[in-house]
């Protein structure tokens, strides 16, 4: 307890004193994984699952937005929520982009269903954003799994739902995803295929709104691979992802290949280290599972690995890692900080 405090007091002490150090003067200049991380009018960060997207020097960070003080038993899940950053330690609140439905009890997203997982890509022919999330019919549990589409103009939203397909090729559709851009534009969905667990890659069609044809299994990643999050460098693609324990954490595992449709190599555990708060280490990824690889514009080259730790009976205050990811000699590490900056 005391040396937590410590850690609070000494190397974190906007996560106590966060009105002061979150003004946009004197602002954050470090990332404190597993520490709450509020954006700059002094609130927790409500953006889980997430991933980023970067327009004109902008960082748009789209997440989870969890109702406050909900358990995820209850229906936690109120909408996509968008901050704005430049630095990407200082988040804008951009509000909630793409809101369940509180009226139709009718709509796909009405309150009471699942949203998750959320992430964005821009689609230069249509001059749309597209986001995918994972999206379960309200009421139906974690049964049918679909992909939920909306589309909006600005990357600050609003974002308007469109529709949902089951990806993967199968009836009962897919679960967890990554939505991959590659270099010539073409945009992959990753995914878990329900209910067998195989992992399966699918090509977008170019409007980005449904698979083109059908999902190839990628027999070479184990089955239950969940949480995938995709990087590019240097003509190799590395992909973390993780096992398939609900919202309980465990070990990491990673992959690297040549050809996205094949050839993948199991890379092992990327983590190192322990997360000082919660003693846990690379047999449970700190406590936290990944959600999105984000390459740093003002770094070429450089990358983070952000995960989530998840809070299934206060959903909003489960909090974010985000970590250095190193590539060194064709493998990929994680290694636990308590404080950092680029
Ligand atoms: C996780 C998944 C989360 C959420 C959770 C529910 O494995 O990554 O997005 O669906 O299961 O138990």
């Amino acid at each position: 307890m005391l040396l937590r405090l410590f850690f609070l007091l000494v190397l974190c002490p906007s996560t106590l004193i966060g009105q002061q150090m979150n003004s946009p003067l004197d602002g954050r200049k470090y990332f404190c994984p597993g520490q709450i991380w509020t954006d700059l009018n002094g609130n927790p960060i409500n953006a889980h699952g997430g991933g980023i997207i970067y327009v004109d020097g902008t960082y748009y960070w789209y997440g989870e937005h969890k109702l406050l003080g909900k358990s995820e038993r209850e229906g936690a899940d109120g909408g996509v929520h968008c901050y704005s950053s430049t630095d990407l330690y200082n988040w804008q609140d951009e509000g909630i982009i793409l809101s369940v439905d509180y009226q139709n009890p009718q709509s796909d997203i009405a309150l009471g269903c699942i949203l998750e997982r959320p992430k964005v890509i821009y689609n230069k022919r249509t001059k749309l954003y597209v986001m995918y999330f994972k999206l379960y019919l309200p009421g139906r549990g974690y049964d049918t799994g679909y992909v939920g589409v909306a589309t909006g103009t600005n990357p600050s939203g609003p974002f308007q739902y469109s529709h949902k397909f089951l990806g993967a090729g199968s009836s009962k559709g897919s679960g967890d995803f990554c939505m991959f851009q590659d270099e010539d534009g073409n945009v992959y969905h990753l995914t878990v295929r329900k209910p067998d667990k195989a992992f399966c890659i699918g090509r977008l069609q170019d409007d980005c709104l449904y698979p083109e044809g059908t999902y190839k299994v990628l027999s070479d990643i184990p089955l239950h691979t969940e949480a995938p999050a995709m990087v590019r460098k240097d003509g190799i693609y590395y992909m973390i992802g993780s096992g398939s324990s609900g919202w309980a954490p465990n070990a990491a595992r990673s992959f690297s290949t040549q050809n996205l449709w094949k050839g993948y190599k199991d890379l092992g555990n990327p983590c190192i280290g322990v997360n000082t708060y919660n003693q846990l280490g690379a047999e449970k990824t700190f406590g936290a599972q990944i959600s999105f690889i984000l390459p740093v514009k003002q770094r070429p080259g450089f990358y983070i690995a952000m995960f989530d730790i998840w809070n299934p009976e206060r959903a909003s205050d489960g909090l974010y890692v985000w970590l250095p990811l190193r590539i060194e000699n064709g493998k990929l590490i994680v290694e636990w900080k308590d404080q950092w900056s680029f």
